[in-house]
């Protein structure tokens, strides 16, 4: 089995299940499978696993992040609208003790007012935003450099 170090979760949080038909002109046209596919195909380059996985619950997002230090070495996460509201995922993200990126397909400092507050930018490693697909992708090169 491929060391847990080398595994890397990627978590999508509500409503990224509708990607490809949700807001085509903010989120763009793929679905999550086809974003899902490019991140496979970047992670081979890169030699490691990914594990690709989306909830609309919060509670479940939260016992995913309690879960994964047992199985991976890091998380890159889209929290979605959580982002903005879930001291819970930002709770449970410093308990986990891995590193974790923040990943947006949209710019959110370009948007609502709303948007530009973040729980879990402030215990991330970092924050990238804005760049589309890309995002996952930045994502995943950022979360490989931190193992
Ligand atoms: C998002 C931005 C959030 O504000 C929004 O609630 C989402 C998607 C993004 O990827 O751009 O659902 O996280």
């Amino acid at each position: 089995m491929m060391a847990k170090k080398k595994r890397i979760l990627i978590l999508n949080g509500p409503n990224l299940n509708l990607l490809g038909k949700r807001q085509p002109e903010i989120y763009g046209r793929l679905t999550l499978e086809e974003i899902g596919r490019e991140i496979r195909s970047l992670a081979k380059q890169l030699s490691v696993t990914v594990e690709i996985r989306q909830s609309n619950n919060e509670g479940e997002l939260v016992d995913w992040i309690q879960q994964a230090p047992a199985q991976f070495g890091a998380i890159v996460i889209n929290p979605a609208a959580y982002t903005h509201s879930s001291v819970a995922m930002r709770d449970a993200i410093i308990a986990a003790g891995i590193p974790a990126i923040e990943i947006h397909i949209s710019n959110i400092y370009k948007r609502e007012a709303f948007r530009k507050h973040s729980y879990i930018a402030g215990v991330a490693v970092g924050q990238i935003t804005g760049f589309g697909v890309q995002s996952y992708l930045l994502g995943l090169r950022a979360a490989v450099e931190c193992l």
